[in-house]
């Protein structure tokens, strides 16, 4: 499975970091009281999340990502984070690993199939009463005409299979539709970037 980020890796942080900043806080602000606990980024991107938590005195950092050119900017300018280049549906960390597994934007661009491995990955590699932390985009009565639109936007310009993957994600009610019940429990779930962004935290349950 190849990523194809390797133009968008050099703008992503400038391009949407307006847009991103308050949610990379907002997303710090949920876990400040996991700082000591290992942490691990899933399809982390440029690590500019991560980044920010190791800034703010987090200790155990872990991101991991697909696309070279992506974590060629994660690797740039904090070396105690561990970064690893695998992919996030099959990776190589043994079961139980994190105390809180990080997805952000990464489960809508993806097809069905793979969505649905990917968070079976990272219930594998969360601890008993681990927590998994989502952030992603929702469309409902809650979603403002302004936030549906530049999001659209921004997704059609991703490119065509990025853009039928979000609609697909869209229409089949986001997360909430990927979620086993007998797997995550809803802890909290916030609301930003006019409605049509959450931040849900669940925690794992085990099955027996
Ligand atoms: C939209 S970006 C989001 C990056 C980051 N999490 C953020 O919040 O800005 C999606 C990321 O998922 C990565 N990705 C896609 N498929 C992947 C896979 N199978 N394994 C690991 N990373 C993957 C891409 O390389 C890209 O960096």
């Amino acid at each position: 499975m190849k990523s194809n980020y390797s133009f968008t890796a050099k703008i992503y942080d400038h391009i949407f970091y307006l847009a991103l900043e308050p949610i990379r806080i907002a997303v710090m602000n949920e876990l400040l009281k996991y700082k000591e606990k290992i942490i691990l980024d899933l399809c982390c991107g440029t690590g500019n999340q991560i980044k920010l938590l190791s800034k703010h005195g987090f200790r155990n950092l872990y991101c991991l990502d697909i696309s070279d050119s992506m974590l060629e900017i994660a690797k740039r300018s904090d070396s105690s984070i561990k970064i690893y280049n695998e992919d996030a549906t099959k990776t190589n960390f043994d079961n139980a690993s994190f105390d809180v597994v990080i997805i952000s934007f990464a489960i809508h661009e993806k097809d069905r199939n793979t969505q649905q491995a990917l968070i079976n990955e990272a219930y594998r590699i969360i601890k008993k009463d681990g927590l998994m932390l989502v952030v992603d985009y929702v469309f409902d009565n809650k979603t403002t005409k302004f936030g549906r639109i530049l999001i659209s936007i921004i997704e059609r310009i991703a490119g065509r299979e990025h853009h039928r993957n979000f609609k697909s994600y869209i229409q089949n009610e986001g997360l909430f539709s990927l979620i086993k019940k007998d797997k995550f429990k809803l802890m909290r779930y916030n609301r930003m970037s006019s409605g049509a962004v959450t931040i849900s935290i669940y925690k794992k349950i085990l099955l027996f």
